[in-house]
């Protein structure tokens, strides 16, 4: 990490830092005590109030510089709104507003005061949390391939509180939040990385590296696979030079024999669409195509580190899809390793194929419950757009703490039916199975190819192809969905201890 983040207990007259952050309210309230600020300060930021320098807006902010006797040089000030109506969202706006004005200073040690907020309906280790990962998230930079330009900065964060016994919530709090940034950071550093270095191979080098946190990682070869009967996921990598691997990582926070939570996550290291081949406005976006292996590697980095009580296992089925004289053609049929035989009628249609035989693969750990995530259709991004990912499953208390862990990590999913009406979609007159439902529901008809696969445990399966990743000037990885799947392992933890 190239930010630290500390929990203090101090004033704002105390602070050394280059930049202290403090909330203002509608009415030009201050969010810290009045008598905590030198005098001239105080008067310095009256001036700028009574100027209306600081527009109302929730989250616009001002820069204030001080006199160089004062102990700090620069006061950021940031608009809360109406103090008895700041919420889950003014809050987060806040923040965003204090990382972008931050990231246009030189300044790189920061005091943050939240103690003194109070978030409706969320306690102080939240607020606490949010902040540590959206500063973190805003100040990332992928800079690993770059020989030239800026690095990212060695950020000195101080999330403050005025009063002794707050400290406590905001410490939890900030553990919290370095836990899952570390787990978006390595997610999104995963994602980022071009297919042509983030292979198949290297996402299970990587993979192996989480043994350092005490998580056990197997791989499983092409060979292994074949002798499984894995069919269904060879089809994929039949066309790449590359060979597949199936990780499995094992993290045993819990009591021994606990059943575990499997996370599964799709691992195709670039898409081209295979014989199926997708057009090419965009295809280099196909390399973020194993954002879901990466937020379920993420995932189990966080747990780890927090060293949840509860055991969880990840699994990441993990190929190219490539053309190839050998490759995969649309009309083929292909036995998965749960002997459903499958006819392939779009090797675009890929995720879902090396999905079903890694769903098959985790009955064997008789699991508690299993989440897939995945970049899984473009039909779900046209649905939900880039804001919320899919949420497919039949079990309505399973989807329920889906929605609220995406609600508190701010990851947010939405719900999309997964009716039998759909199922038919599926039918074929040369196999138990199509790969495809045709040009209605695809996002649906994808997630009832996989339910197929799951009769044996509770399942839901999270689409993110529309928020794993930002398209445009923005374009990169943006960890998710790390945090709802850590937020999903954190609530699971406390029901179990
Ligand atoms: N990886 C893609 C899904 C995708 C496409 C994610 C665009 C984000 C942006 C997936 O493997 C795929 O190609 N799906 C096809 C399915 C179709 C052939 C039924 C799709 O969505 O077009
Ligand atoms: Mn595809
Ligand atoms: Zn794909």
């Amino acid at each position: 990490m190239s930010a630290t983040y500390v929990s203090k207990n101090t004033v704002v007259k105390e602070c050394n830092t280059g930049c202290i952050v403090i909330g203002v309210y509608a009415g030009n309230e201050l969010a810290v005590t009045p008598g905590s600020l030198e005098k001239s300060t105080a008067q310095s930021i009256q001036t700028l109030l009574d100027n209306r320098d600081l527009p109302k807006c929730v989250g616009s902010s001002v820069v204030l510089h001080l006199p160089t006797k004062s102990n700090t040089t620069r006061i950021i000030l940031v608009r809360l709104g109406a103090k008895d109506k700041v919420g889950a969202t003014e809050y987060l706006k806040a923040i965003t507003g204090v990382a972008r004005t931050l990231k246009s200073l030189r300044a790189d040690s920061v005091a943050l005061f939240v103690g003194e907020i109070r978030v409706k309906d969320r306690g102080l280790d939240w607020q606490a949390r949010r902040l540590v990962e959206k500063l973190d998230y805003h100040t990332y930079k992928f800079a690993m391939q770059k020989k030239t330009g800026s690095r990212e900065k060695n950020w000195k964060f101080q999330i403050c509180s005025e009063n002794k016994k707050d400290l406590k919530h905001i410490r939890s709090g900030v553990r919290v939040g370095k836990a899952v940034s570390e787990g978006v950071r390595l997610a999104r550093d995963l994602g980022n990385l071009p297919g042509n270095v983030c292979s198949p191979t290297y996402l299970s080098e990587r993979a192996q590296k989480l043994d350092s946190l005490g998580i056990d990682v197997t791989v499983h070869d092409e060979a292994q696979m074949r002798e499984f009967g894995m069919g269904a996921l060879l089809s994929v990598s039949a066309g790449s030079r590359q060979p597949a691997v199936l990780i499995v990582m094992q993290y045993a926070g819990g009591d021994e024999g606990a059943s575990p939570v499997v996370l599964v996550g799709k691992g195709v290291t670039f898409d081209s669409g295979g014989i199926s081949l997708k057009p090419g406005a965009k295809m280099d976006e196909m390399k973020f195509d194993m954002c879901g292996a990466a937020g379920v590697i993420g995932a189990l980095h966080a747990a780890a580190t927090l060293k949840l009580p509860l055991n969880v296992i990840g699994i990441v089925p993990a190929t190219e899809n490539l053309p190839d004289g050998i490759a995969t053609k649309p009309g083929d049929v292909v036995t998965s390793y749960s002997g459903k035989t499958i006819e392939i009628l779009n090797t675009d249609a890929e995720g879902r194929l090396i999905l079903c035989d890694a769903l098959t693969y985790a009955e064997r750990f008789k699991p508690a419950v299993v989440v897939d995530a995945a970049t899984l259709t473009g039909a779900c991004v046209m649905a939900l757009g880039k804001i919320p990912a899919g949420l497919f499953t039949e079990d309505d208390a399973l989807a329920e703490e889906l929605l609220d862990a995406g609600q508190t990590s701010g990851d947010r999913v939405w719900r999309l039916p997964l009716w039998d009406d759909y199922q038919s979609q599926l039918d074929s007159n040369f196999a138990d199975i199509a790969n495809i439902g045709g040009r209605e529901a695809g996002a649906i008809t994808a997630a009832c190819f996989l339910s197929r696969f799951t009769s044996k445990f509770r399942w839901a399966h999270l689409d993110v192809a529309g928020t794993a990743w930002e398209s445009g000037k923005n374009k990169g990885a943006t960890g998710r969905p790390v945090n709802i799947l850590t937020q999903f392992l954190i609530k699971r933890s406390q029901e179990a201890a």
